[in-house]
């Protein structure tokens, strides 16, 4: 029965420790901001932040999550630097269809709280693992630049 804050709440899940963190989230808490989409670690949909750290809810069991901070897309409009990528977001008109984008916004975050003024590389090499079909990259990247300028 794995223990873990979840968006500030300190929260218990009667789930079994091998469900991904990403069933958990969504089917059991009811946070369905948090997307699937391959479900093996290879579209970034499913991204959350461990501890500040971006990671694929979808590979990873729920039990990894075992005294540790889970946040989520629900509260990045909490979140300083996660406010700041939203508001860039909205700036440029990011979105598409939008089913990648609280991966994208949470892959984001985590780079800009790591690396506030991130170069091409760092943000290609944060961002490489989010696919988007709509085809946003060219906004996402300077989304991401206007909110290391802000
Ligand atoms: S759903 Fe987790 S990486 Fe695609
Ligand atoms: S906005 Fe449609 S998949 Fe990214």
């Amino acid at each position: 029965m794995p223990s873990f804050t979840l968006n500030g709440q300190p929260t218990t899940l009667d789930v079994p420790d091998d469900m991904p963190l990403l069933w958990a989230i969504r089917d059991v808490a009811g946070l369905t901001g948090t997307k699937f989409g391959c479900g093996i670690s290879m579209c970034g949909a499913c991204t959350v932040h461990m501890d500040g750290a971006a990671i694929r809810s979808c590979v990873t069991p729920v039990s990894v999550a075992e005294g540790k901070a889970i946040t989520t897309i629900e509260v990045m409009d909490q979140d300083p630097v996660g406010k700041k990528v939203q508001a860039a977001w909205r700036q440029i008109d990011v979105v598409q269809c939008g089913y990648c984008q609280s991966g994208q916004i949470m892959a984001a975050t985590a780079l800009l709280k790591t690396t506030p003024t991130p170069s091409d590389a760092d943000i290609d090499g944060a961002m490489s693992g989010n696919i988007c079909r709509c085809g946003t990259y060219g906004r996402i990247r300077a989304a991401i630049k206007i909110a290391a300028a802000t």
